[in-house]
């Protein structure tokens, strides 16, 4: 099917002839007519089950995001969160269950990564940030952020520096725009890289422990930046091994372990009194 959802957004330049070869992922009839504003779910996951090879890694993940809200998903290595977030913007598939991002509805029935013209919305609606910032060598900061959204949005030039500008000041890196990443900190990289996923003005960004390459100080000036975030009513979630940080900023702080989600609630809760004894396992040893 892949064709484009009744949706509230214009298709980006980038959807326009993809082949869909390959894709196995349908969009259905938006289940709501308006786009999540705040508070509204934006990101549904619904009995997400995905294997690599025999191995089952999502088993069943059901997962709820609402604007504005920051979950932290948290977990033992391996427990398959990279692999969630991956699946809720379309770049794994999966054997059963679906995901809705905003009106868009993917479903996949195996490991085919999503290429149709709605798992390109649901990419578009949520950004992504890795640990490794995976940022563009040979462009300078500036250029590193108006790519995607004059080579995707067909901005300008002039309209893409001016967002960049804007989401530089934003981030405390206007003064190194014009530099190579090479010799920027890793701090900086990530900061840019998070300017990066903000030019495409998304609605979610998906976070994959990006300060577990940074020293301390570093980490405290990114994790800054993600909280600010929370102001402009964006859904967050942020894969993190910082304790403190899905304490002290998240909503809600989801555990994933071996595949399941064992853990969905408030942070004092979970922290506190963890429902499953693998949660208090996980902790204690984290926080040991
Ligand atoms: N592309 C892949 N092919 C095969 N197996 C994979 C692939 N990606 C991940 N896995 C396996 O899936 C499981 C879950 O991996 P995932 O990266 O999602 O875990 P994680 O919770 O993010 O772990 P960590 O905290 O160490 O980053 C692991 O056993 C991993 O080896
Ligand atoms: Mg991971």
């Amino acid at each position: 099917m892949n064709e484009d959802c009744d949706s509230p957004l214009p298709p980006p330049a980038a959807a326009r002839s993809d082949s869909t070869a390959g894709s196995d992922v349908q969009c259905a009839a938006p289940p709501r007519a308006a786009p999540a504003g705040d508070g509204e779910e934006l990101i549904e996951a619904t009995g997400l089950t995905k294997r690599f090879g025999e191995r089952l890694i999502l088993d069943g993940v059901s997962l709820r995001v609402r604007s504005g809200e920051t979950v932290a998903l948290i977990g033992p290595s391996g427990g398959g969160k990279s692999t969630l977030l991956r699946c809720l913007n379309g770049l794994h598939g999966w054997e059963q269950g679906s995901v809705r991002v905003g009106p868009y509805r993917l479903e996949s029935t195996g490991n085919v990564r999503p290429n149709g013209q709605a798992a390109q919305q649901v990419r578009r609606l949520l950004g992504m940030v890795f640990q490794d910032f995976q940022l563009f060598p040979h462009l300078t900061v500036l250029a590193n952020i108006c790519e995607a959204p004059r080579r995707v949005l067909g901005l300008s030039r002039q309209e893409a520096e001016e967002r960049a500008w804007t989401l530089l000041d934003r981030v405390g890196m206007k003064e190194r725009a014009t530099a190579y990443p090479d010799v920027l900190s890793g701090g900086q990289k990530q900061r840019v890289a998070i300017a990066r996923a903000l030019a495409m003005q998304p609605r979610g960004l998906l976070c994959d422990e990006i300060t577990s390459a940074l020293d301390p100080e570093l980490k405290h000036e990114v994790l800054e930046v993600v909280q600010d975030l929370r102001r402009d009513g964006m859904a967050l979630v942020v894969v993190t091994h910082e304790m403190g940080f899905a304490r002290r900023a998240a909503d809600r702080v989801v555990v994933l372990a071996d595949g399941r989600l064992i853990e969905d609630g408030p942070p004092q809760q979970v922290f506190e009194q963890p429902a499953s004894p693998r949660t208090r396992q996980f902790l204690s040893r984290v926080l040991a």
